[in-house]
């Protein structure tokens, strides 16, 4: 079983007791029929029997000491073909013949020779593997004489309550206990992996290594903690990183996905999750009509079927779905329909026959009346698509006694731009770019009449203007026929027709 486990892993079973005997310098050497692994601690091996006895251990049972098995030596010699261990005066050897175990004059730190062959790939990722280790400041790790470098410390979390491991009644027991964790920056070409006290665990998703200063709960090959410690892990750093140190980009991360899935955020974070990573307005999307109605009133609606299920799920508790805002927003606008006095009424014919001239669409056109609400959002006009209507409130802040005031006519092609498409899209965009420039074009070439069309409808800015026949361009557009018909709606509000003027375009 131990022979299994890829040789770095095996390889780090030394470190890791180099490390728990507070050795200053610890170095590995690698060769393709073996390695050395050589520490300076002070006293070595205090009794050779720690050496042979599996589940052996002497280790104080502290959680800040890394072992607590007694087993991660012997599964390293089990694995190789030969090994000496040459600690403070006694040595023993592992060979074909058996156990032997000899007096030496070593007067410090402990020498590991394991014989096996490795092949060039796996000599790589053993190195690769013992080069992630942090070493603990002050200790000097390296491999194939070259150190290992610390990385450079980003932050220091603590107290950090964390289940860890202590050995009780010689049973390994799970229990909480205040520690540190510590973020480093990854070196060069490295991803963030999970550390237990410098050891590397396995890889983490996050951007940081994230060496956690007791021992952490593992199991057989110590490469991975249970997935409720590491969800629990990373929930810790999600809420303790998330107003300064996590971005829009990370946070929508796999990692982080799994902490909003995973539920136990507080409301207070996840929170700060929504606004940081949705625009102003979020809700959830519902049925394809709601949706629809929500983006036209400004909200802005997250797909739920593009997201994990459980990520869905938790977003229910601080977002709303686009069903339940429209029928809010219902509510708050209390918007009334307005019967249009005669300047509102020429802007609304003057909306449907742009509409027609540029847009190429047939709209009808209602006034209503609507407070801002409560978080002071003015609605200044709405448009359904589907029954192409388009709505003016009229305690909104548009110039119905001025249609060409840029902001009044910028709202009125938008709401123009819509009739092909609720969103604001790409579509949208280029839709908007269109008829701004179809209506810059008929300004330039119609201006005047444009003005004195409106004029007309108002009919009292100035009594002298004489309105004469629409020009024949203008008259003659394939949707006249329509238009007809059309005139007569109740609910666009018309002022009485001007004699002079076509009825089908009043
Ligand atoms: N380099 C070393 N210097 C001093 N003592 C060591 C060294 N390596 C191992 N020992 C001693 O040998 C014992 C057995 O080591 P082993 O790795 O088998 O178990 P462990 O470290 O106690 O637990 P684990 O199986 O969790 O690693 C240790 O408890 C320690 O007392
Ligand atoms: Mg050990």
């Amino acid at each position: 079983m131990a022979a299994a486990r890829p040789p770095g892993r095996l390889l780090l079973e030394g470190i890791q007791n180099a490390l728990d005997a507070s050795a200053m310098e610890v170095s590995v050497e690698l060769f393709p029929d073996g390695c050395v692994i050589e520490d300076d601690a002070i006293a070595g091996f205090a009794d050779e029997r720690l050496v042979y006895t599996v589940f052996l251990s002497d280790k104080p049972d502290e959680p800040t000491k890394r072992g607590r098995m007694g087993r991660g030596l012997k599964e390293l010699i089990a694995s190789m073909d030969g090994a000496r261990v040459e600690t403070v005066g006694t040595t023993v050897t592992f060979d074909d013949a058996g156990r032997h175990v000899a007096r030496n004059q070593r007067t410090r730190g402990t020498r590991l020779e394991l014989d096996r062959t490795f092949s060039a790939p796996e000599l790589d990722e053993a190195e690769r593997l013992l080069r992630l280790v942090v070493p603990p400041r002050g200790t000097t790790l390296k491999v194939n004489a070259r150190p290992v470098r610390r990385p450079r410390l980003h932050l220091v979390l603590s107290p950090v309550d964390l289940e860890t491991v202590v050995v009780r009644d010689e049973v390994e027991r799970v229990v909480e206990r205040d520690t540190s964790v510590s973020l480093y920056a990854p070196r060069r070409g490295e991803e963030g992996h999970l550390f237990e006290m410098g050891i590397p665990i396995g890889p983490l998703g996050t951007p940081w290594h994230v060496d956690v200063g007791q021992r952490i709960p593992l199991g057989e090959g110590r490469d991975r903690p249970p997935e409720r410690w590491l969800l629990r892990l990373k929930t810790i750093l999600v809420e303790n990183l998330i107003h300064r140190y996590l971005d829009r980009r990370e946070l929508r991360a796999d990692w982080v996905q799994e902490v909003i899935a995973g539920g136990r955020l507080e409301a207070r974070t996840l929170d700060a999750y929504v606004s940081a990573v949705f625009p102003r307005g979020a809700v959830l999307s519902s049925g394809s009509r709601a949706n629809d109605r929500a983006r036209q009133i400004g909200a802005h609606v997250v797909d739920v079927a593009t997201m994990p299920r459980g990520v869905a799920q938790t977003l229910k508790r601080v977002l709303e779905s686009s069903d339940a805002y429209v029928k809010r927003r219902a509510t708050e606008f209390g918007s009334t329909p307005v019967v249009p006095d005669a300047t509102q009424a020429a802007f609304g014919e003057l909306v449907r026959w742009l509409a027609r001239q540029i847009a190429g669409s047939v709209v009808r056109v209602e006034f209503f009346r609507a407070e801002p609400t409560a978080d002071g959002l003015m609605e200044d006009a709405t448009t359904d698509t589907a029954a192409r209507l388009v709505r003016f409130n009229v305690l909104g802040g548009l110039r119905f006694d001025d249609p060409f005031d840029p902001t009044t006519l910028g709202v009125v092609l938008h709401e123009l731009a819509h009739l092909d498409t609720p969103e604001h899209d790409r579509r949208f965009i280029d839709r908007l770019q269109f008829l701004a420039g179809a209506v810059a074009r008929l300004s330039s070439e119609e201006g005047p009449r444009l003005v004195e069309r409106f004029y007309a409808g108002v009919g009292k800015r100035d009594p002298d203007t004489v309105v004469g026949p629409i020009p024949p361009r203008f008259a003659t557009t394939d949707d006249v026929t329509e238009v007809r018909g059309d005139a007569t709606e109740p609910a666009s509000g018309a002022p009485p027709a001007d004699p002079d003027v076509p009825s089908d375009v009043s």
